[in-house]
């Protein structure tokens, strides 16, 4: 059969990464984290300490950046520049500056022409919050996946344990709690269910459970 592409879509930390990386793996898709191109923008702003607020500085400083996502048995890799950014882009400091760079539309235009042109022509998962309405429309598969913000911050507290990082639960609450304000509210490709996909809600949900879901759709898709 032919490959298909599926969008996954929703609220930060609601699990997306985690899941569409299981799913990729079982269709041995590539899996496409298009939130660490925007992470990635945003720390080579942060470090040239050029004007976050200016669409037209954004701009520029993209096209004279080179973003490069690559796929291997560990997950992706992040590359700005050739450096190796993976670990760098996950900061809070990156985490609270990223929705500011996002939604400059010159920002956007040409990390959609990059994400399409890593989709071309073969089963994909890709996940971000503007896959499904405007990334790849025709994708035959799109989810929203979303988790009460409580949830969320919970997951993302643990996650963050796990690697060391304690930051308080509170803060995190409200860190994702602002992000999906801003994706939501700004004028280019806001953050929002497509009329065609999936509503998953993974509050109540295991991973694999909310994997198992994505599969059983991908597989009366293909
Ligand atoms: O998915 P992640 O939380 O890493 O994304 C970081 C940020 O990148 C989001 O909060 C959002 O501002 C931006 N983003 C976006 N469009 C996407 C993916 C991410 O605007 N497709």
């Amino acid at each position: 059969t032919n490959p298909i592409q599926i969008a996954i879509d929703g609220p930060a930390a609601a699990g997306k990464s985690t899941i569409a990386k299981i799913v990729a793996e079982q269709l041995g898709y590539t899996y496409i984290d298009t939130g660490a191109m925007y992470r990635a923008i945003t720390l080579k702003a942060l470090n040239e300490g050029i004007n976050m607020a200016s669409n037209e500085e954004a701009g520029e400083l993209l096209l004279r950046t080179e973003i490069d996502l690559q796929p291997t048995e560990a997950g992706q890799l992040v590359f700005l520049d050739n450096e190796d950014v993976t670990e760098a882009i996950r900061t809070q400091h990156v985490t609270k500056a990223v929705s500011e760079m996002a939604a400059h539309s010159l920002v956007r235009e040409r990390m959609v022409e990059l994400q399409r042109q890593l989709a071309e022509g073969r089963g994909v998962v890709m996940d971000g919050r503007d896959i499904g309405t405007h990334v790849l429309p025709e994708a035959a598969l799109k989810v929203y996946m979303s988790a009460t913000v409580e949830e969320r911050a919970r997951r993302r507290y643990d996650d963050n344990k796990n690697r060391g990082i304690d930051t308080p639960l509170a803060e995190l609450q409200a860190e994702i709690a602002t992000r999906d304000k801003m994706d939501s509210e700004r004028e280019s490709s806001p953050l929002r269910q497509s009329d065609d996909a999936i509503f998953l809600d993974t509050t109540n949900l295991s991973i694999q459970e909310a994997a198992d879901k994505i599969m059983q759709l991908a597989k009366e898709r293909l």
